[in-house]
C-alpha cells in the first residue's frame, strides 16, 4: 500500500476514457484499490477515480464523513465502485460548488443531475445498485467523470464563478474530490 502522486489538470492521462475492471481477484487489482484509499485518506479528499494516480481503469472511490461545522455537507458513504453506469432519475440540475485534488485550490460551480441510480460493482465483484440526489449524487458524477477524461472546470458554465478556494471561501477547510 502507498500514497501515490495524484495527477494535475494539464496532464493528458487525466483525458482518457478508463477501461473496464475485468479481474477483480488480480493483485494489481487489490494493490490498485488500496493505494486508492491511502492516497485518498492522505490527501483528506472526498473522493479518487483511478485516472487521477495514472491508472486507466473504470474504479472511484468516495465518502465524506458527517462534519459538526459544516452541516450542510451530508455525510456520503465510504464506496468503492467498479465499471459503473450513471441514470439520471430526472431532467433536474442543480449548480453547486466543487473541487477536485487534480485542480488543487480552486473551486467552481458546477451543474449536476438532482438524482441518479448509480450501478457497478464493489471491491469485491459484489454488485451495487442505488439512487441517490443531492450532495451524494454530485460527488459520483465527479468522480465517474474522471473516468471519462472530464476535470469539473470542463463543465462549469460561467467561468466567472471558478477562482481560489481561499479567496472563494476565507477561513474554510474544504475537502476535494
Ligand atoms: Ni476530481
Amino acid at each position: 500500500m502507498a500514497v501515490r502522486e495524484v495527477l494535475k489538470m494539464g496532464d493528458p492521462r487525466l483525458l482518457e476514457a478508463a477501461c473496464p475492471v475485468g479481474d477483480f481477484a488480480s493483485p494489481e487489482f487489490v494493490r490498485l484499490i488500496a493505494d486508492m484509499h491511502d492516497t485518498m485518506r492522505a490527501l483528506n479528499g472526498a473522493g479518487l477515480a483511478a485516472p487521477q494516480i495514472g491508472v486507466g481503469l473504470q474504479v472511484v472511490m468516495f465518502g465524506v464523513d458527517a462534519n459538526p461545522r459544516y452541516p450542510e455537507a451530508e455525510a456520503v458513504p465510504y464506496t468503492v465502485l467498479v465499471n459503473p453506469v450513471l441514470t439520471p432519475l430526472s431532467d433536474a440540475m442543480e449548480e453547486g460548488w466543487e473541487g477536485c485534488l487534480s485542480v488543487p485550490g480552486m473551486r467552481g460551480l458546477v451543474p449536476r443531475y438532482v438524482a441518479l441510480r448509480y450501478q457497478g460493482f464493489d471491491a469485491e465483484g459484489q454488485p451495487i445498485d442505488r439512487s441517490v440526489s443531492g450532495f451524494h449524487a454530485r460527488v459520483v458524477q465527479h468522480e465517474v467523470d474522471h473516468l471519462h477524461g472530464i476535470l469539473y472546470p470542463m463543465r462549469i458554465r460561467d467561468l466567472r464563478c471558478f477562482g481560489f478556494t481561499d479567496t472563494l471561501f476565507p477561513g474554510q477547510v474544504l475537502q476535494d474530490d
